[in-house]
């Protein structure tokens, strides 16, 4: 259980808040690269603040304040220049720093003016990686984006999901620190939803967790579990999987290794991204890395009915979990018990690291030497919980109709 002070610390991201602190100090993926080709603007909402990412004429993208410094118009209108943004309203160009280039009627009626010398929109670095946009919020010299091995692996396909889920952040990263839920959630629940659905030939047979553990590493936190019938040998308790500090669960396997990476959007929206690889013989670097939304499942006002038909899948499942905690859950009613040992381990690393941050030093996983960050590998069992015995789920691409044998236990 927290206090509602402790609560509030580590769930708000806001500029000024220790948690909004310590997420300023990451790159942080805002879009996939292949949102930006139909319209070359996006609407961002990204630790509490409005942007508009957009990309210019020459392909580069660039992150704006939401409004022009002029009389307001929205510059998701704005028109791509060679260099910049510019306002649909009365041509005001904005440069990738936020700095007006151009006023045309002001140098038209006073060539020898100054006036655009004095205006400025707040504006952000981004770079590209790995078919996503990163953007960085925080103060210079901002660092390098992290060159996880998923995001820079030679041989393998790629695509990359999302979904906005209405709730905090911490809900969906305290998910990751959690692997009994997938006994629960992911099975008996998922049979419960099978049965209501009539699809009683997709049940599975449940495996139950004997033993879960967790230890620190130089980039986060590694799991590890024992199921019934397993022993200490076994690889899903040797070797587990890692979510790496702060925001971004390895799962799947070493043929098709997926992050789950949650990016705050204020304190009660998050964007989840996944990104998965597929290992293919001779892949050839894609020139646009396929993306997708995936459906987040609502439940009717009226009738506190979910909507079971996406209740039958994994990211289903979990979302509905994080959401119905409630926008910031109240962990001042919590009762965390054994099963809860990663959660507590995960919220001491993030006050250490806010801590870290409060004395100006590099909080974990803030790369600045380039030799050290040309593909920083990680580690994944082989044997998961679909090696075992449960079968069944819905594959989240597919929405309606893919279904995969190995999908429901290949997340968590
Ligand atoms: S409102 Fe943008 S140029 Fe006038
Ligand atoms: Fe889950």
């Amino acid at each position: 259980m927290l206090s509602q002070q402790e609560n509030e610390q580590l769930t708000q991201v806001s500029r000024g808040t220790p948690m909004g602190e310590l997420w300023r100090r990451y790159w942080l993926p805002i879009a996939a690269s292949a949102e930006l080709i139909d319209k070359p603007t996006k609407a961002i909402r990204l630790l509490g603040e409005d942007l508009v990412l957009y990309r210019d004429k020459q392909g580069r993208p660039g992150l704006i304040g939401p409004r022009c410094a002029h009389r307001r118009m929205s510059m998701l209108l704005g028109i791509p220049d060679n260099d910049g943004l510019r306002c649909s309203y009365h041509g005001w160009l904005y440069g990738k720093d936020g700095k007006c280039l151009e006023q045309p009627y002001e140098q038209a009626e006073d060539p020898a003016s100054t006036f655009k010398d004095r205006i400025r929109m707040p504006a952000y670095p981004v770079q590209e990686l790995g078919g996503l946009v990163f953007a960085y919020l925080g103060p210079e010299p901002a660092p390098l984006i992290p060159r996880w091995e998923l995001f820079v692996r030679d041989g393998v396909l790629r695509d990359i999901g999302a979904a906005v889920i209405p709730c905090n952040w911490l809900q969906i990263m305290e998910n990751s620190l959690d692997p009994v839920h997938v006994e629960w959630l992911h099975q008996h629940f998922f049979n419960y939803v099978q049965e209501r659905l009539g699809r009683t030939e997709f049940k599975g047979k449940p495996v139950s967790h004997k033993k879960i553990n967790f230890r620190e590493f130089e980039h986060g936190l590694i799991k590890t579990r024992m199921l019934e019938g397993q022993t200490e040998d076994s690889e899903d308790w040797q070797v587990g999987h890692p979510v790496l500090f702060p925001n971004i669960l390895l799962s799947g396997s070493t043929g098709r290794p997926t992050f789950q990476i949650r990016v705050p959007l204020d304190d009660s929206h998050t964007l989840h991204l996944w990104y998965t690889c597929y290992a293919r013989d001779n892949a050839k670097p894609q020139d646009v890395i396929p993306f997708y939304q995936v459906p987040v499942p609502g439940i009717d006002a009226a009738t506190g009915e979910p909507d079971w038909s996406l209740l039958d899948n994994n990211s289903g499942e979990d979302m509905i979990a994080w959401m119905t905690q409630g926008g910031v859950a109240d962990r001042t009613q919590e009762a965390l018990g054994l099963s809860d040992k990663g959660i507590i381990l995960y919220r001491k690393q993030l006050k250490e690291q806010m801590e870290k941050v409060q004395a100006g030093q590099d909080p974990m996983n803030v790369f600045r030497d380039a030799t050290k960050n040309v593909s920083i590998k990680l580690r994944l069992e082989e044997a998961k919980l679909n090696k075992n015995s449960f079968r069944g789920g819905k594959s989240r691409q597919g929405g309606a109709t893919k279904y995969s044998p190995v999908l429901n236990s290949e997340e968590n």
